[in-house]
């Protein structure tokens, strides 16, 4: 039985019924849905499903029978995120999205990357390479003294560089600083620059409008906080992105239309941004993660998600030779800590000794923000609104166990 936590239903009242939805919260603790979610009955059994329909009548004919539950993963996007279902693509991650999206910018040499530096490490990457490749400049945005961006700042650098794209993450890989992507994307507009925000880890814990955040390119993945199935990714690109010709370099098929021996014609939609082939199974389990999500109530997830990080912020901090790294004015779901005395692949199998799923980071993951907080790595767990204070106050007490 589903259970909805809308006003109706308390999380008390709505948590057993969550938990019986979501197998894998009998067999662990898991604090690693920054990494991926746990799936929930729904998603496994219609991806489980199709994968039987490809089997038995042919995976084409299967898709193509499918076509109307396949079309609800743009609808169910449009219907988390705003925007429309025509404004959304597939990809197979977040940062395959991201790349067909940078790759739809006709940078040249001397063309100005605006960021900060608290983006994710495999779009500063990209930005790197871009700059190998076509001599673009990269500029980072200053922090503010308790950390996240100086948004004051960055529309100072927005003025001076007039940057051909402005570049941010709502919340980076390596800790749970939230960044105010919508005040940045409220002087993108004002001076009319092209801006794309990596949502990979805001997307299902937080209500997303990307019209409020003025994004002409916003991307994620639905295996993390949406708790969809892995190899998934999502790209939405603003009408005014599209109608202004944006189109990844190499467009195939699926996106453009042959029309003479010499000519395409890239499709009207996001769809120029998609590929031909698909793994139809991921997606419509997709489209049932995002239905469930919603089904559940992001605001009421938005809500309970960073409390019960918080809980168990404090309660790590707390523990002698454990710091809580998190810095910023809003902090999400993301908890990182620096341990003393541990190595980090040790202390990590200590945890999954436990049954405790988490994550670590490295310093190469976050060149900028380790190096401010002098760590070289940091243990990363990442609870959601299935999770309880009792799994939190264990792992507490797990914790404070092994420092001992
Ligand atoms: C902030 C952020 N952006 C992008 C990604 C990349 O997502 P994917 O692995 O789907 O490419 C991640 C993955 O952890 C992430 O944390």
């Amino acid at each position: 039985m589903r259970a909805h936590c809308s006003a109706s239903a308390t999380w008390g009242e709505s948590l057993p019924a969550l938990r019986a939805d979501t197998p894998g919260c009998e067999q662990v603790i898991h604090f690693n849905n920054a990494g991926c979610g746990l799936l929930a009955t729904p998603v496994l059994t219609t991806m489980l499903e199709h994968l039987q329909l490809e089997a038995q009548i042919g995976g084409y004919e299967a898709s193509a029978s499918r076509a109307a539950e396949v079309r609800e993963f743009y609808v169910e996007l449009a219907a988390l995120l705003g925007g429309w279902p025509d404004n959304f693509a597939f990809a197979s991650s977040a940062t395959h999205a991201y790349s067909t999206a940078l790759s739809s910018i006709p940078f040249e040499r001397g063309d100005v990357i605006l960021t900060t530096r608290n983006d994710f490490i495999s779009n500063q990457i990209a930005f790197l390479s871009l700059r190998k490749r076509f001599g673009i400049e990269l500029v980072h945005a200053p922090d503010l003294p308790e950390g996240g961006v100086d948004v004051a700042a960055m529309a100072l650098l927005m003025k001076e560089h007039r940057p051909r794209l402005v570049a941010a993450t709502h919340i980076p890989t390596n800790s749970g600083l939230v960044q105010p992507v919508a005040e940045i994307g409220r002087h993108c507009r004002e001076l009319g620059l092209l801006y794309l925000v990596d949502a990979c880890q805001s997307v299902g814990q937080y209500p997303i409008d990307v019209e409020e955040i003025g994004a002409d390119f916003l991307t994620g993945t639905c295996r993390k906080f949406l708790r969809g199935p892995r190899g998934s990714g999502f790209l939405y690109v603003s009408d005014r992105a599209l109608a202004a010709g944006h189109e990844p370099l190499f467009i195939d098929m699926h996106g453009a239309n042959w029309t003479a021996p010499g000519a395409y014609t890239p499709s009207r939609t996001a769809s120029r941004f998609e590929e031909w082939e698909f793994p139809y199974a991921t997606v419509l389990g997709c489209a049932a993660a995002v239905r469930y999500a919603r089904e559940v109530g992001i605001e009421a997830i938005s809500r309970r998600t960073p409390q019960l990080a918080a809980r168990l912020r404090d309660g790590l901090d707390a523990i002698p030779g454990v710091r809580a790294l998190d810095r910023g004015e809003q902090l999400g779901a993301l908890v990182t800590i620096a341990v003393d005395d541990w190595q980090p692949e040790e202390f990590k199998s200590a945890l999954d000794a436990q049954g405790i799923n988490s994550a670590l980071s490295f310093r190469n993951f976050a060149q900028f923000d380790f190096g401010d907080k002098n760590v070289n790595w940091c243990l990363r767990l990442s609870p959601h609104y299935y999770n309880t204070d009792e799994e939190v106050d264990q792992v507490i007490a797990t914790v404070k166990s092994l420092r001992q």
